[in-house]
């Protein structure tokens, strides 16, 4: 079915909604929506800058925590262990909300920079007069979940990195033996057990390799080890590997992406005028739900404007949930996504 609805909200509110069956873009604050939606694999924040660039867009930063704060909470209550969030902003307003978003257990991953390129100030840039260079980028940060898990029967919970160290050093075994209980030459010792920024988790398979050694080799009293719940078995591969976030970027891509401002036939018009001031490249938001989710995965974009997390998410074969909360740009959207093609 590809529809658009008028429904009335449960906060009393009139709204309206597009969904086709693989999209649904609910007219409103997202705010009150994310109780509805399935839990997110990915979700793609493109919100409020602080820089009045479009309708309830505040003029400067102050404040800008307090906006997300809702949102912010409610993506760390509905997400997986394994969700990610883009959240794109400006650099000082990312600056601003980051703090919130750490208390939230939104882990810090990357910040990536959207260069595009010269062409974007080129006879725009009145750099003389207002003492300052002009601006060619935009941030689009990656966050991952903060997860915790118990150490042992001790009701102490720990953030994975932590754990992993004290549930091998609880079994009474040295960390040199790692390597051989995992099969590996040196990932163990180098990389899952280190302290230190080189960290990683490590994947299902060692982690099943490591809880059998560490079962039939260390303390019996302890027994058993690397447990996701204070009670029951051993984590196995599997319940291990969906706590780590999807994450399948190609080898040649890093926290650059030249990629120019859209403009031609992928700039939506209305009326024959830009439709929406910030509407994203398709190709960037596509690669970023396409790195970090699987095929019939739930993308959220919280902040649609022109919905081009929602239209990545149908061309990537996801499902995509959204809001928007200025009825023009929910037209435009609802208008966009009726239209969008799936990558076969
Ligand atoms: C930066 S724009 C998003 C542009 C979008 N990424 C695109 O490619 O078209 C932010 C959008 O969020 C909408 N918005 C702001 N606060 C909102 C809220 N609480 N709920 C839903 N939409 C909201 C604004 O009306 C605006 O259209």
């Amino acid at each position: 079915m590809t529809a658009v609805a008028n429904n009335n909200h449960k906060n009393g509110s009139a709204s309206a909604t597009f969904a086709d069956g693989r999209v649904q873009l609910m007219l409103g604050n997202a705010v009150d929506h994310y109780d509805d939606w399935p839990q997110p694999d990915v979700i793609v924040s493109d919100g409020p800058y602080g820089l009045r660039s479009f309708p309830g867009d505040p003029a400067e930063v102050n404040g800008l925590a307090a906006l997300y704060e809702p949102h912010i909470n409610a993506w760390a209550a509905r997400a997986k262990p394994s969700t990610t969030l883009w959240f794109w902003c400006s650099e000082i307003g990312w600056a601003t909300v980051h703090p919130m978003l750490d208390r939230a257990g939104w882990q810090y991953v990357r910040a990536c920079v959207w260069d595009k390129g010269a062409g974007h100030i080129a006879g725009n840039a009145n750099s003389k007069t207002l003492r300052q260079l002009p601006a060619a980028t935009e941030l689009c940060v990656q966050y991952v979940r903060r997860v915790y898990l118990p150490l042992g029967g001790t009701g102490e919970m720990l953030p994975m990195k932590e754990w992993l160290r004290a549930e091998w050093q609880r079994s009474g075994l040295p960390l040199s033996v790692t390597n051989k209980a995992a099969d590996v030459a040196n990932a163990a010792t180098r990389k899952w057990f280190t302290t230190c920024h080189l960290w990683y988790a490590p994947p299902g398979v060692a982690l099943g390799k490591l809880a059998e050694y560490a079962n039939s080799h260390g303390d019996p009293a302890g027994q058993p080890y690397f447990r996701l719940r204070t009670r029951g078995k051993s984590a196995t591969a599997k319940q291990w590997d969906a706590l780590r976030p999807t994450f399948h970027c190609p080898p040649d891509r890093h926290n650059v992406w030249h990629h120019p401002a859209v403009r031609g036939a992928e700039r939506i018009k209305l009326n024959g005028s830009t439709a929406h001031m910030n509407q994203k490249p398709l190709s960037l938001i596509r690669d970023t739900i396409a790195w970090t989710s699987n095929r019939g995965g739930i993308v959220w974009e919280p902040f649609a404007g022109t919905g081009t997390a929602l239209a990545a998410a149908i061309l990537t074969g996801r499902k995509g949930y959204g809001a928007e909360i200025h009825k023009p740009f929910f037209r435009v959207a609802a208008e966009r996504l009726k239209n969008a093609v799936t990558d076969g």
